[in-house]
């Protein structure tokens, strides 16, 4: 069973749906509405463990309702929530999600999430000591993701960092990463390369980077630079809400595995996620996602590289 560390944010998804997005000026009459748990560190961590790891998140909520609803979900997914803390000046943080056929505007106000700092991450450093692989996402301070790829580095772990919402890294932090996985936007952001053909920028990164590409899969560069293709796999979806989180988390649990295997089961756990609502609502347990991937025609449509 692989140990996963999860740092990142922890929110509540307020989620609207409406049959188009609304324009500037636009007052639309909404279809449903509903709130699900979400928040990139907490959909990550609910994706890994989900999937038979052991996962510990550590993460920042408002002393509320919404925290304490997110947090006691959490630990019935069976996810080490000691490192969770509950501050008394800032709320949870939560996500304003427009869900339009299936796709999705979001907007993210942190609160308590900013709260989470370096401190915050020393208080639980026998967490990095105790575990096989540490996750980030860029929801939570920059300074407390660069403290964490220290901590990670410190203790020997490999450091995976899906750096959503797009940002720019500082060197010092892209020195100390084992494994970047952006999109095509957040990688061009992430490396300062806006005008770079992102299979350049793939090449350069050998075994360092797994570039997702929503339903067209994911392309990673293996060992010695040359790029590897794992394509996406075919479901209908429903709302494509946390599939890069889905992905992440399923990343950081078949680390054990090598890349190519663990990019192929991942695709396959995001492909699933994406078929039931809320950011958490379809991510696959494990038998579900064994079953999936025994299905021959999902393994016709899949061309395993
Ligand atoms: O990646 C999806 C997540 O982004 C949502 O759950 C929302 O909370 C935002 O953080």
């Amino acid at each position: 069973m692989t140990r996963v560390l999860v740092v990142g944010s922890i929110n509540m998804d307020l989620v609207v749906e409406t049959q188009t997005f609304p324009r500037l000026g636009e007052t639309l009459l909404g279809e449903r509405f509903a709130t699900y748990p979400g928040g990139k560190g907490a959909n990550q961590a609910v994706a890994a463990a989900r999937l038979g790891a052991a996962v510990t998140l550590i993460g920042c909520v408002g002393n509320d309702a919404f925290g304490a609803q997110l947090k006691a979900g959490l630990a019935a997914q069976g996810i080490d929530t000691r490192w969770i803390r509950e501050a008394a000046t800032a709320a949870t943080g939560i996500a304003a999600i427009t869900l339009c056929q299936a796709d999705n505007a979001i907007v993210v106000v942190p609160g308590a999430n900013q709260l989470l700092g370096p401190a915050d991450l020393d208080a639980a450093e026998a967490a990095f000591a105790s575990c096989d692989v540490v996750l980030a996402q860029l929801e939570v301070p920059l300074a407390t993701v660069q403290h964490a790829a220290a901590l990670a580095s410190k203790h020997g772990k490999p450091f995976i960092l899906n750096p959503a919402p797009a940002s720019a890294l500082p060197a010092a932090l892209l020195d100390q990463i084992t494994l970047l996985t952006p999109n095509e936007y957040e990688l061009a952001v992430a490396l300062g390369e806006p005008d770079a053909e992102w299979q350049t920028l793939l090449a350069a990164l050998p075994g360092g980077v797994v570039m997702t590409k929503g339903a067209g899969g994911a392309y990673f560069s293996d060992a010695d630079g040359t790029i590897q293709h794992q394509p996406g796999f075919k479901v209908t979806p429903v709302d494509t809400t946390g599939a890069g989180d889905t992905f992440n988390g399923a990343l950081a649990a078949f680390w054990h595995l090598g890349l190519a295997e663990a990019a192929w089961r991942a695709s396959a756990a995001g492909a699933l996620s994406v078929t039931k609502a809320g950011a958490q609502g379809g991510m696959p347990r494990l038998t579900e996602l064994d079953a999936f991937l025994r299905d021959g025609l999902q393994h016709a449509a899949s061309t395993r590289s």
